[in-house]
């Protein structure tokens, strides 16, 4: 069964200081292109002749798997993490107890961006259920998620996110990032969580 698109999360038209041209061709080439990516891996796999295939086919197959197959989820967490709204409920009262407010959660999550500026990868906020806490993290290459943790927003900083809006001012795509984080979707993914 071949992955498909999900609709765009968020309205493309209503990012403030973002464009709607980067936003769909966002959507369109890099969240497309990984999901056409991994269909045609996927095919690959289940036409590779286990097990007996070669090891550097199985290992470049499976390894570009897990990078489309995550590029695609991640996509979707950050066109989801689009759409200026607070935190309420239990996702709000974490902030507190992990993080001593959403303000300070918002500086970290924003200067490990900052941070990514000229680089690439993602800046996550997850949760993690193993110590009941929630935590920024950074994931490269569309991996290294943090083990069984989930992530509730999303952050790309890889340059297709922001160069044709922003040109090298990668801070400046952190700023309007973060003026427009959905934190109403965080706290409803979070409120989903069992246990959470
Ligand atoms: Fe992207």
């Amino acid at each position: 069964m071949p992955y498909e698109l999900k609709p765009l999360a968020c309205d493309p038209g209503a990012i403030a200081g973002m464009s709607e041209k980067i936003i769909v061709s966002h959507y369109e080439n890099n969240y497309g292109g990984a999901v056409k990516r991994l269909n045609a891996i996927e095919a690959q796999l289940a036409a590779l002749d286990w097990p007996a295939a070669p090891v550097f086919a199985i290992n470049g197959l499976k390894r570009e798997q897990m990078v489309a197959m995550n590029s695609m989820l991640l996509h979707e967490v950050f066109f989801d993490s689009l759409g200026a709204s607070q935190a309420s409920g239990a996702l709000a009262a974490r902030f507190d107890t992990d993080f001593g407010g959403v303000d300070k959660w918002a500086a970290q999550f924003a200067a490990m961006g900052k941070a990514l500026g000229g680089g690439s990868g993602w800046v996550l906020l997850a949760w993690s259920p193993r110590d009941g806490r929630l935590i920024n993290t950074w994931a490269a290459d569309h991996t290294g998620n943090l083990a069984g943790a989930t992530p509730l927003l999303a952050l790309d900083m890889y340059e297709h996110s922001y160069h044709m809006d922003f040109g090298a001012k990668a801070g400046a795509y952190v700023d309007a990032f973060m003026n427009n984080a959905n934190l109403a979707a965080a706290s409803r993914k979070f409120a989903a969580l069992a246990g959470a």
